[in-house]
C-alpha cells in the first residue's frame, strides 16, 4: 500500500537544475548511491528510460521501506552492498550522491576520506553530489580536493543544500 509522503520540491527543483543540461537520451545506467524515496523518485521520473541500480548500506531497512512504499516505477533494482565493496568495474552514465556524505561513517567504520574515495572511484560520466551546506558531518574540505581533479559542470545553491556535477 502506498503512503501519503510527498517528495520535498526543493529537493526536486535543485536535482533539476543540476542536470538539466545533461542529455537525457544518452543516459542508460544509473547509480543511486547511497538511495531513498527522494533521489529514487527524481531518477526514475528524470530518467524514465534507464536502468537505475539504487545502493543503500546493507539491512538500513528504513530506506529499504520508504522505497517500497513510496516508490511506484519500476526501472530499478535495490541493493544492498557497502560502497567500500561495491564493484568498480561496473559502470555508468550518472552516479548521484544525494546526502550520502552526511551518513558516510554512520554505518561504515571506514573514513569520511575512504568513502570519498570510494565514490570517486566508480566509472561515470557525471557524479553528482548534493549534501546541507552546513552538515558538519561533510568534510567539504576533502569533498573539494576530490572535485577539483575533475572538471565542475554546475554548482547549484538552493534553500541550505549545494549540489555539484563533476564531469570525469
Ligand atoms: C540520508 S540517506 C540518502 C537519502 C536518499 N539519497 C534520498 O534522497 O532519498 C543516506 C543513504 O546512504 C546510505 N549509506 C550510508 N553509508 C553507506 C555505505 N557505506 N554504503 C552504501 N550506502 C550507504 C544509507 O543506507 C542511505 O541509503
Amino acid at each position: 500500500m502506498k503512503d501519503s509522503w510527498k517528495v520535498n520540491p526543493i529537493h526536486i527543483k535543485l536535482l533539476e537544475k543540476l542536470f538539466s543540461d545533461v542529455d537525457i537520451v544518452s543516459v542508460a545506467n544509473i547509480l543511486d548511491a547511497g538511495s531513498g524515496r527522494t533521489s529514487l523518485t527524481f531518477l526514475t521520473d528524470f530518467f524514465p528510460k534507464s536502468n537505475i541500480t539504487a545502493l543503500v548500506y546493507p539491512g538500513d531497512e528504513r530506506k529499504k521501506s520508504g522505497i517500497a512504499e513510496s516508490v511506484t516505477a519500476d526501472n530499478f533494482v535495490l541493493k544492498e552492498t557497502d560502497l567500500h565493496d561495491f564493484d568498480t568495474t561496473r559502470q555508468f552514465d550518472v552516479v548521484l550522491a544525494h546526502l550520502l556524505l552526511g551518513e558516510a561513517t554512520k554505518f561504515s567504520k571506514e573514513s569520511f576520506g575512504k568513502m570519498l574515495n570510494a565514490l570517486f572511484s566508480i566509472d561515470t560520466s557525471y557524479l553528482a553530489v548534493v549534501d546541507i551546506l552546513e552538515d558538519p558531518q561533510v568534510n567539504y574540505r576533502a569533498l573539494l580536493r576530490s572535485i577539483a581533479q575533475h572538471r565542475i559542470q554546475k554548482i547549484i545553491y538552493l534553500d541550505k543544500y549545494i549540489g555539484f556535477l563533476v564531469k570525469k
